[in-house]
């Protein structure tokens, strides 16, 4: 977690061709959704076919995000899993920390917090800006899935509650209650939290031929002090 996607995302002073490898990075995280959506699914039982149904294909949508987020980096002859940082910290926290339903709930309130203007239409609109056509195209999907997620959500969740507020702070509050603990994992030696970023970027910069700016080298915020979803500043959707 050394490398803030979300802040540098939405800077204005960041041009969209670098922000393209921050959504690559946004997406290849995505792989920790199916990881907690599995957990979900399988201690989740009696449900009718069509939950499994609509929760599977759901699962099955956050993977191919991921992979999405992998053909970019190939794309840009990016090594990503020597360059680029991920780790499943948040899915362990949430299947070894909430019930099934508490993580439905984090789900939720993550992802109906997606799709205000800020939120996946801004990825896309970057993807556009960027002139990179893969990440365009990726957004496209990523957006229309996540608005599937949205109804899936409204359907096997959010029907739960008689009060569609309460279901979100429901979802906020399970969430705030997930202790993922930045500096400790550093301090046992767990991570180091190494800030992938400029190697990744001038790796990109050589592809693209053009030098790298110095500005977008120099970027270095983590994710110590930033909790990673939309309430700040954006989620990972
Ligand atoms: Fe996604
Ligand atoms: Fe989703
Ligand atoms: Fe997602």
């Amino acid at each position: 977690m050394g490398v803030n996607a979300e802040v540098f995302l939405y800077d204005e002073k960041f041009p969209p061709e670098p922000k393209t490898l921050m959504m690559f990075y946004k997406r290849l995280r995505e792989v920790d959704v199916p990881e907690m959506m599995a957990s979900i699914i399988a201690e989740t039982p009696d449900k009718p076919w069509e939950y499994y149904r609509d929760m599977t294909r759901q699962l099955w949508d956050e993977a191919r995000h991921a992979m999405m987020g992998e053909v970019g980096f190939v794309n840009l002859g990016i090594d990503w899993p020597k360059q680029v940082m991920i780790n499943f910290t948040w899915s362990l926290a949430l299947n070894t920390q909430l019930k099934p339903i508490e993580r439905h709930a984090v789900l939720y309130f993550i992802e109906q917090g997606l799709m205000p203007k800020n939120g996946k239409r801004f990825e896309w609109e970057v993807g556009l800006a960027s002139h990179n056509p893969l990440s365009a195209l990726f957004q496209d999907y990523d957006w229309a899935d996540e608005v599937l997620h949205a109804r899936v959500g409204r359907d096997w969740y959010l029907k739960n509650f008689e009060d569609p507020k309460k279901a979100v702070q429901y979802g906020d509050h399970c969430w705030s209650r997930v202790l993922m603990n930045w500096a400790k994992w550093r301090e046992e030696g767990l991570t180091q939290h190494r800030n992938w970023w400029p190697d990744t970027y001038r790796e990109a910069c050589k592809h693209w031929g053009v030098e790298p700016d110095p500005q977008v080298a120099a970027y270095s915020t983590t994710y110590e002090q930033v909790r990673a979803d939309l309430k700040t500043i954006s989620a990972s959707g």
